[in-house]
Parts: C-alpha cells; sequence; structure tokens
C-alpha cells in the first residue's frame, strides 16, 4: 500500500462515523524525532471563509498542544480498525512522561509535506492554522456542558485550519 494524493472532491469519507465513532490522531512536529501526536474523537470538518476546513478542541494540557503551537501545520490521520489499539494507547499516554509512545504504539511516523502522519493511516489530512482561541466558560447557553465536561476549568483550546492536503492509500 502506498499513499497517494487525492482531490478533496473524491473523498467518500463520511466525518461523523470517521471521528466520532473510529477516532483520528492529531500530530504536529517538523521531524520525527521533535514530534507529538495525540488521539482525539472529537472534531469537526466543514466550509469556513471559502475555505474547507477542520476543527479540533484540544485540553490545555496536552503536550500535543506544545508542538501544534510551535508549528503552521499539524496532521489529521485515520486508521483502519486494526489499530484502535494504537489509538486507545495514544490517548491514554503523554509524551510528556513517555517520549517513546509513537514506538510503544506500533505506528511509524512519516514527514509529509510541512508536518508529520503515520505510514499505516489511511487517510491523511495535512491542515494549516488559520484561528487559535479558548472556548469561553461565559459563553456556554447551558451550564449541563460545563459541569459535565469541563469539572476541572480546563476549556478546551479550539484550532480553526485549512485542508491543504489529503492522502489515502491506494
Ligand atoms: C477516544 C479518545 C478521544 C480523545 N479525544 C480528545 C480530544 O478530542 N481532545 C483532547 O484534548 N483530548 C482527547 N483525548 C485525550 C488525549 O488523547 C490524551 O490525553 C493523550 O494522552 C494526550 O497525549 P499528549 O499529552 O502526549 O498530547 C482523547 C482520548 C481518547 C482515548
Amino acid at each position: 500500500m502506498t499513499l497517494k494524493k487525492v482531490k478533496i472532491d473524491q473523498l467518500n469519507f463520511n466525518p461523523f462515523t470517521k471521528i466520532g465513532k473510529e477516532w483520528f490522531l492529531i500530530t504536529a512536529g517538523d521531524s520525527i524525532k521533535n514530534c507529538n501526536t495525540m488521539t482525539a474523537s472529537w472534531g469537526t470538518m466543514g466550509v469556513l471563509w471559502h475555505k474547507n476546513i477542520v476543527t479540533v478542541y484540544i485540553r490545555p494540557q496536552r503536550y500535543t498542544k506544545e508542538f501544534i503551537n510551535q508549528f503552521t501545520h499539524f496532521s489529521l490521520s485515520f486508521f483502519d480498525a486494526s489499530h484502535r489499539k494504537d489509538l486507545n494507547y495514544l490517548g491514554k499516554v503523554s509524551g510528556r512522561e513517555k517520549p517513546d509512545k509513537i514506538t510503544e504504539a506500533n505506528l511509524q511516523p512519516i514527514e509529509i509535506e510541512q508536518t508529520i502522519s503515520f505510514k499505516e493511516a489511511n487517510y491523511i489530512f495535512i491542515v494549516k492554522k488559520l484561528y487559535h482561541d479558548q472556548l469561553e466558560p461565559d459563553s456556554f447557553l447551558f451550564d449541563d456542558l460545563t459541569t459535565k465536561y469541563y469539572p476541572e476549568h480546563d476549556f478546551h483550546e479550539v484550532f480553526v485550519a485549512e485542508i491543504e492536503a489529503v492522502y489515502t492509500q491506494e
């Protein structure tokens, strides 16, 4: 299998199942030696400012956020079900305490365009950051969300990013 760049219009990709049920990795860095990744199951894809965009929601304590902050681009990588246990692992341990977490998850990082993804991914979105902010506690219209999701007040940071390239396996 090899990764092939495809046009976004040719994609057969259901964001609801891919993001919410199958999960993905958010990865940032400028080399295989200097990168970090984390599992995510929340995110949005759509159109804003006449651009194809993704939005990811990252809690401030994530080590991956330090890499996202540092670089212009990051990637979203999706996998088939055989990598579910790897995504589980990468969503439990932090690269801050376990710098080898990618190797331990048995995934092979690759340098691709301006960022890092994985040889085993079956969909890769290379994205460029456009907008960064933090969810504002006072802007929630219903308290049940803040009570349920933010007992530690670690409100997600939001990154809106333009999809610059998409790869699939052929
Ligand atoms: C299924 C699943 C989904 C997750 N989704 C998110 C998410 O959308 N945003 C987030 O900040 N953390 C999410 N996490 C938690 C991070 O993946 C986890 O804290 C990870 O260990 C962070 O690694 P890091 O500190 O090396 O960046 C999720 C974890 C799992 C298992």
